[in-house]
């Protein structure tokens, strides 16, 4: 059964959910993103497409960083919350128990518990479309080898299946 259908056929990538970290002066932030991957590796670069109204574009645009906590399969209330709500109206960290712990190379902290954290600096941004392209230089990356990744597919939030035996 195939569909043509130009809208609903974007429910149907899966992708990781990332807690996107920004701070700029006093103000600190969450977002969460779909849209955040690798694209180099010598140097070590990760991407994240940011929408220009969104309090983190801002914060990034004028802090130059941005820190990437991947969500474990136990975090969806987190990236419910961090996705469903901005800080030009709430503060997401009282809203939902976002531990963090301190960056090194930030200055926005990291989310912790997730399965994995990246400390980024930009060292490029351009327009892609309706959304910022920010593409940023690792400077150190944690992972914890125990935990399941969420997985984003069809507007939901899943598990990640048993692996495939070839
Ligand atoms: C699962 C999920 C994934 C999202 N992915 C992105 C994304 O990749 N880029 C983006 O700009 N917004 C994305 N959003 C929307 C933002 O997280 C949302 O607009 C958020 O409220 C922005 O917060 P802020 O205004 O405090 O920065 C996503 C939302 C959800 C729920």
């Amino acid at each position: 059964m195939r569909i043509e259908d130009i809208e609903e056929s974007q429910g149907y990538f899966t992708t990781t959910v990332a807690l996107v970290t920004s701070k700029n002066r006093d103000i600190v932030n969450v977002m969460s993103a779909e849209w955040s991957l690798r694209v180099s590796l010598e140097p070590f670069l990760m991407a994240v497409f940011v929408g220009y109204e969104r309090e983190t574009y801002k914060l990034i645009h004028e802090s130059g960083e941005y820190g990437l906590s991947y969500c474990t399969d136990e975090q969806g209330e987190l990236a419910h919350i961090a996705g469903n709500y901005s800080l030009s109206s709430h503060n997401k960290f009282e809203l939902a128990n976002f531990k963090t712990f301190p960056s090194k190379y930030i200055s926005a902290p990291l989310i912790d518990e997730c399965i994995s954290n990246f400390e980024c600096i930009v060292i490029d941004e351009f327009k892609v479309g309706d959304h910022a392209a920010f593409i940023g230089k690792v400077m150190t990356a944690y992972y914890d080898p125990e935990k399941k990744p969420l997985v984003f597919h069809n507007g939901k939030f899943n598990h990640i299946g048993p692996k495939m035996i070839h």
